[in-house]
């Protein structure tokens, strides 16, 4: 089965969030399964140039407006599988990778130039698997080129929800210029007066996904769903959660090159020399008994920072440590800069984006928290499961899926969860872990638990190729 993934970043070549990981790391899981599956995505500023294998194809002519605009394919496999990165410097070349006025109208762009490049291929792929609103566009065309280009007639869409909140709305009036101009393409797009790209994905998609089975079922509920619960409802039976997967290759206390010290569930002392070196990095004194707490996030309501806002003086009034790595939202990262300069010798603070000390986090802290308003998976709990550091979160989204709350009778669990989205709750669980924690023996019983489960991307890819035989 011949598969193209489409998707706005993809590790290593791009990442703001877990869509990187998963759109790195699916093409290359669904190829070890035996499809031949190819990725696409942009070629941006950030993209470094040793990824960027030779150049595939140089004269892409794309019809854009009123104007062709030549763009360029580079073609690597630096994730492990096939890719094509478009290189079309007005769209991609920019100080990030998101964050503009016309982001709608960069991403309509990637998705009409990945089908030029696909039919420049020459064998039309039989799924072209579509995620988040940057992809609704390609959802939109290839639902109206089936109908009068015989290439494309035999390929069938499926369309993954990784976030649901962003939902890529731009003034219905551009929806001409950018060439859809038709009725079906219009009513695809257009959702309480304006367009929406992720509307467009969802109505038109043969299949539906997203990225963990609670979250499935969270979406089609009013509270949730934006106010496309109904679509959502309204095509239940072509939705469906598949959660998704680590990259062991990646995400390994192992084997991971980033850590001082390596570990395995078998001889974990790796762990103690990692949390040393964390301690140390952040200039905090160095007392190994002590519970080390962790966030490594993007800083945005979603992830619950005012609930940690709310509970981070009791946490600290205990005298665990607390270390941070995060960027976002101006009032959350002067909320941790505060809190740093407030008690210096337990907080430890990096604000921005920084994959090796994401990656030393994990091994080195004890316990990570993750109090998410919601989550569609979340993958940071699932490495911290791997890498030993028990994680406290809240059961929304892939949170519920992943985390076993942890029952001391039967010697069950893997983390600690709570409900309901109030600080006293998260607090208590807080409490539990520490008081957990001063038994090493169950303390250790728990650690096995989360690094023995196998979160790998062989179950999601066959869940995938299930998927895609559906339709
Ligand atoms: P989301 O996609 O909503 O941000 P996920 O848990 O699915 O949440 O994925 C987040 C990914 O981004 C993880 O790989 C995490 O390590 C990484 N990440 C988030 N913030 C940072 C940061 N400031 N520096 C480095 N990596 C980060
Ligand atoms: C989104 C979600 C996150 C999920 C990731 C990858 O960014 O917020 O929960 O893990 O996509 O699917």
């Amino acid at each position: 089965m011949r598969v193209a993934v489409l998707s706005a970043e993809a590790v290593p070549f791009s990442k703001t969030g877990g869509l990187g990981d998963v759109a790195g790391a699916l093409p290359k899981a669904l190829r070890q399964i035996g499809v031949d599956a190819l990725l696409i995505t942009p070629c941006y500023l950030q993209t470094k140039g040793e990824y960027l294998w030779n150049v595939a194809v140089d004269d892409l002519h794309v019809n854009w407006r009123d104007r062709t605009i030549r763009a360029k394919a580079f073609y690597s496999e630096a994730n492990g599988s096939p890719t094509f990165l478009i290189d079309a410097p007005e769209f991609f070349h920019r100080s990030s990778i998101y964050g503009f006025s016309e982001d709608y109208e960069r991403f309509a762009f990637f998705n009409r130039a990945a089908l030029v490049l696909l039919k420049r291929i020459g064998r039309a792929p039989e799924i072209v698997h579509l995620n988040d609103w940057h992809c609704g566009f390609g959802a939109v065309e290839i639902a109206h080129l089936r109908y009068w280009d015989s290439y494309w007639r035999n390929t069938k869409t499926v369309f993954s929800i990784h976030n649901l909140a962003y939902q890529g709305g731009f003034d219905a009036g551009e929806l001409w210029k950018l060439g859809f101009s038709s009725d079906f393409e219009r009513n695809a797009f257009m959702f309480n007066g304006y367009a929406s790209a992720m509307k467009a994905g969802l109505s038109v998609s043969d299949m539906l996904s997203t990225v963990s089975r609670r979250y499935a079922y969270e979406v089609q509920q009013p509270e949730n769903g934006y106010g496309l619960d109904w679509l959502l409802r309204s095509r239940a039976n072509r939705f469906v959660g598949i959660t998704n997967g680590v990259d062991y290759d990646v995400w390994n206390p192992a084997t991971d090159e980033e850590l001082p010290a390596n570990y395995s569930i078998h001889d974990m002392s790796g762990k103690r020399e990692c949390k040393r070196a964390l301690l140390e990095n952040f200039n905090l004194p160095v007392d190994l008994d002590r519970p080390l707490f962790a966030i490594v996030t993007r800083l945005t309501a979603q992830k619950g920072i005012e609930l940690i806002q709310q509970v981070a003086g009791e946490l600290l009034a205990t005298g665990a440590y607390f270390v941070a790595l995060g960027s976002g939202d101006k009032i959350y990262e002067n909320f941790l800069q505060k809190l740093r300069d407030y008690a210096p010798r337990q907080v430890g603070v990096y604000k921005g984006y920084n994959e090796a000390l994401a990656h030393r986090i994990e091994a080195g802290a004890d316990i990570f928290l993750m109090p998410s308003k919601f989550e569609p998976c979340g993958l940071n709990q699932m490495y911290s499961l791997r890498y030993g550091t028990v994680p406290i979160v809240r059961a929304v989204g892939g949170l519920d899926d992943t985390v076993e709350n942890y029952d001391r009778v039967n010697n069950r669990g893997s983390g600690f969860k709570f409900n309901a989205f109030r600080a006293d709750r998260f607090l208590e669980k807080i409490y539990e872990a520490l008081f957990v924690y001063a038994e090493p023996e169950t303390w250790r019983n728990i650690q096995i638990n989360g690094m023995k489960i196998d979160n790998s991307w062989q179950n999601a890819a066959r869940n995938y190729l299930r998927l895609y035989n559906s339709v």
